[in-house]
């Protein structure tokens, strides 16, 4: 089934200098770029972005992190990737939520850390459905902004 995924690369990835090398792993993967661009993430962004997780113990500590407070006021790399399960194929590049279970040769494996107030920094954040994946691309990028795919 075609459709599309939502993935940001984290303000962890940036402030590591991984960027690059998240990217290439997406891009080797069997799904499509069809929009990128650096986003300096405000607090109301990362709210919307993360609001079906308001109730979550973890739920400030994230919304800190996307935007970016914990590394430096680092950016977040916004793109979408489109192609066949594009949302399971991108899931699988990303690995697990928690880094001490992702595969070891995932980017959350490979790159992840747990810090000692117990958030995970996992690089990357990807939609966790198609659902998901529509509103967060409304809330990331303008039509104008995707190729046609
Ligand atoms: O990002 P993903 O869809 O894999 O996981 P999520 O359940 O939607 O959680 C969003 C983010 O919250 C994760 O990527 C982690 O950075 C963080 N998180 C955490 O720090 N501790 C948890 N127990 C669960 C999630
Ligand atoms: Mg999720």
């Amino acid at each position: 089934m075609r459709e599309s995924a939502l993935v940001l690369i984290k303000p962890d990835g940036m402030r590591k200098g991984l960027a690059g090398e998240v990217l290439s792993q997406f891009l080797v993967g069997d799904v499509h770029l069809v929009g990128l661009k650096l986003v300096a993430v405000s607090h109301k962004k990362a709210q919307a972005h993360y609001g079906h997780l308001r109730d979550k113990f973890f739920y400030k500590e994230i919304v800190s992190y996307l935007a970016g407070d914990l590394h430096d006021g680092q950016p977040v790399v916004a793109m979408v990737f489109a192609g066949d399960h594009a949302v399971k194929k991108c899931r699988a590049i990303a690995g697990a939520t928690n880094p001490e279970e992702a595969h070891p040769k995932s980017v959350r494996g490979k790159f992840g850390r747990i810090t000692t107030k117990g958030v995970y920094e996992n690089l990357v954040h990807v939609s966790s459905d198609r659902m998901e994946a529509e509103r967060e691309i409304r809330l990331w990028f303008k039509k104008t902004e995707l190729l046609k795919h």
